[in-house]
């Protein structure tokens, strides 16, 4: 039965209203907001055709990663009642709500308040309404509400979660999740709560931050950069202020790709701090098994060998415990051609388990 969890009040319409072209320099726009065609994809199909050719993810989408491996895992089938705990662009949602008709129903949970309606607009233009799709604003975290409050007493036949950040949240200068735009330094994926990126530096203890690069990001040089962070207090404001801050904390021998990977392993962890994402993920985990009907199946995308970890406990201690019948032996990889088409799936790892 559905009940008053589904999102309910109007959707405004995400498509953009008619404006002049931005002009910029060169055959193809840089900016983000240059990137009008790709951020229009019903009325510039080829174009967005072209950018994944060229092996990219258009500005404003995300493409679903090892999407064939989730569905062989979750195995959704005509009448079930799955969980999707992070619509994103809602690729791997589509995906299994083909598989679910007729008479399935998926339910649909992320925490972002930007992204959400649009991605809720799109798939209810594709024809998925009420009855086959629910759609609720909330932090997995409270995965066990939302199934209940979907009226789900029995649990879900499956639930997945493919976790971290989506590419419109990264590519969205406005974020600040990335230090390709120079923005304010906000990586909240609700921006509505908690602490901003900013603030949590200038609130981070020493060891704080010590903990974060080293157990968010394997940083080697988690302590020499914390160390420089303090230091800059007060002047991490910005996107391109902390990149800066730590490109100059890196010893001198250090080659600029290395400078590179660290400023990206830093980042990394604070977004991994400021959104709790290992106590949201320590939670899920612990919630699953009773979400899940007898036989359900779980199955969980990380990015990070945090998160990994984290996954690959849970579900061996699970078998151990009998409350999952198995587990994947070994962890799932993109294949090559995926990693080639769309690098963003090299780092992504997927577990699955199966109910007891
Ligand atoms: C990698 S994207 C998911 C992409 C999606 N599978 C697709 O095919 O488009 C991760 C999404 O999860 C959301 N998210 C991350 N942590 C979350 C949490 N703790 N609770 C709910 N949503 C979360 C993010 O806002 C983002 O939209």
């Amino acid at each position: 039965m559905v009940k008053s969890c589904v999102v309910t009040e109007p959707v405004p319409d995400p498509s953009p209203a008619h404006r002049r072209r931005p002009r910029y320099k060169g055959k193809h726009p840089r900016a983000f907001h240059e990137t009008y065609k790709e951020l229009a994809p019903e009325r510039y199909p080829d174009e967005v055709e072209h950018v994944r050719a060229r092996g990219m993810t258009p500005a404003g989408q995300h493409v679903p990663i090892m999407s064939g491996e989730v569905l062989a895992a979750l195995a959704p089938k005509p009448g079930e009642r799955g969980v999707d705990c992070t619509l994103g662009y809602g690729g791997h949602a589509q995906r299994i709500l083909e598989r679910l008709a007729p008479g399935g129903k998926l339910l649909a949970l992320d925490v972002d308040p930007l992204e959400l309606p649009k991605t809720q607009a799109r798939l209810r233009k594709l024809g998925y309404g009420e009855d086959a799709l629910l759609v609720k604003r909330t932090n997995f975290a409270a995965l066990r509400a939302a199934v209940a409050e979907a009226g789900w007493s029995e649990g879900a036949d499956f639930v997945f979660a493919d976790l971290g950040v989506s590419s419109m949240q990264i590519d969205d200068p406005a974020r600040g999740f990335s230090f390709k735009f120079d923005a304010a330094l906000d990586m909240r994926m609700n921006p509505a709560r908690g602490f901003s990126a900013a603030q949590w530096l200038e609130r981070a203890s020493l060891e704080d931050l010590v903990r974060a690069f080293d157990e968010g990001a394997d940083e080697p040089q988690a302590r020499r950069i914390a160390m420089a962070l303090v230091a800059r207090r007060g002047s991490l404001r910005t996107t391109r202020e902390l990149a800066d801050a730590v490109r100059a904390a890196m010893p001198p021998f250090v080659v600029e790709e290395e400078a590179d990977r660290s400023t990206r392993r830093v980042f990394q962890a604070v977004r991994i701090e400021v959104n709790d994402e290992f106590g949201v993920l320590d939670t899920l985990l612990r919630a699953l098994p009773e979400c899940l009907r007898t036989g359900g199946r779980a199955a969980l995308l990380t990015f990070h060998s945090g998160e990994d970890r984290r996954v690959k406990k849970s579900f061996e201690a699970g078998v151990r415990a009998g409350i999952y019948a198995e587990c994947s032996a070994e962890v799932v990889r993109a294949s090559m051609e995926e990693q080639r088409s769309n690098p963003r799936s090299s780092s992504a790892k997927l577990r699955w388990a199966r109910r007891a």
